[in-house]
């Protein structure tokens, strides 16, 4: 039995491509407007759409939207988080669209970076909108936390900011965003909420990450540790440029998104007692960190490229 027709943004995204296969896994019909001449499928219950996003309304029928769009590099995400979310969420009304999941992030309930002032701008819009809501807020993905592994290989001490203590989060797998995104678009108890989610515990500092890697690598651990002020330095020192030159503009901004991931936790964080708590970040999914590393450690390093992305 078929469950529907779902339009989805960003299909050719980390999450969106997860979230794809989980539509198509629970029977849901699905048109996912990509950008990228070269991709194809034979499902033939996946149209990818080349035309105008608002034309998809005109031409098919659909039931809910999950959007997993996202900047690729956090520098155009007023472009991108806000206006295309925006635009597709203006025509979904006016085509009676019942149902809304939007991908998030975590981080912006502490927002100090315009990606994350577009992601809540568009978050606003949403809840007003009438129509229902999810609104998914993941902690780290696996893949931001697999950076190192080719440092490691070549022999290299893995790098830590500060003491490695810093900051922890609950990582969660591509797989389960993608199942609990989708769950959203038919489980009331997900509906009209902002859903914080983080993989099964416990939360783990980046020096536990590190020793759960060279642990997948069989290496002796070995860490370097970088002042998180370095990072600052640099993005402090790139400020007055920053009004002259775009290109110096957007060095700032990628330093700035570096100290912020460098120095705060990927957790739901308490505003009354202003600290990051595990205990309040809920938990989701069956996959685990140190399975991902143990299975990226049996890769090639050319099957490794593309397997894990910072942003
Ligand atoms: N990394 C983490 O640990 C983490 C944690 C929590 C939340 N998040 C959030 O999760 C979300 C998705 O992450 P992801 O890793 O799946 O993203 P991703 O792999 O970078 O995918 C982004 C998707 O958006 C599309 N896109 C980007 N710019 C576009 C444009 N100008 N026009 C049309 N499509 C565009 C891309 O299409 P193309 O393939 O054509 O480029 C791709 O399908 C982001 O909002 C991120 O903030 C990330």
């Amino acid at each position: 039995m078929e469950n529907g027709t779902i339009l989805l943004l960003g299909a050719t995204g980390t999450i969106g491509r997860a979230t794809l296969e989980e539509l198509r896994r629970r029977d849901y019909r699905v048109v996912a407007p990509v950008r990228d001449p070269h991709v194809v499928s034979e499902d033939p219950g996946v149209t990818f759409w080349r035309s105008g996003l608002e034309d998809v309304f005109g031409e098919k029928k659909i039931d809910g939207i999950v959007s997993c769009v996202a900047s690729r590099t956090g520098l155009d995400a007023w472009d991108v988080d806000y206006s295309i979310n925006s635009q597709v969420l203006k025509a979904a009304v006016a085509a009676d669209v019942k149902h809304f999941v939007l991908l998030s992030a975590i981080c912006v309930q502490k927002p100090r970076l315009s990606f994350q002032h577009a992601k809540l701008a568009f978050e606003a819009e949403l809840q007003v909108a009438p129509l229902t809501w999810s609104i998914v807020r993941p902690t780290a993905y696996f893949k931001s936390l697999s950076g190192q592994i080719d440092r490691l290989r070549k022999g290299k001490a893995y790098l830590l900011f500060g003491d490695g203590a810093l900051t922890s989060c609950k990582p969660i797998s591509n797989r389960d965003v993608a199942e609990f995104l989708v769950r959203g678009l038919s489980e009331p108890e997900m509906q009209n909420r902002i859903l914080p989610v983080g993989g099964p515990g416990p939360a783990l500092t980046p020096r536990e990450q590190g020793e759960l890697l060279f642990e997948a690598l069989h290496l002796p651990p070995r860490f370097r540790t970088v002042p998180v002020g370095l990072m600052r330095v640099v993005g402090g020192g790139l400020a007055p440029l920053a009004f002259v030159s775009q290109t110096l503009r957007e060095k700032r901004e990628l330093a700035r998104i570096g100290t912020y991931y460098a120095t705060e936790s990927m957790l739901v964080w308490d505003p009354i007692l202003r600290r990051y708590d595990p205990d309040a970040t809920p938990e989701y999914g069956s996959d685990r960190l140190a399975d991902h590393f143990k299975r990226l450690a049996s890769l090639s390093e050319s099957d490794l490229r593309g397997a894990h992305a910072v942003f």
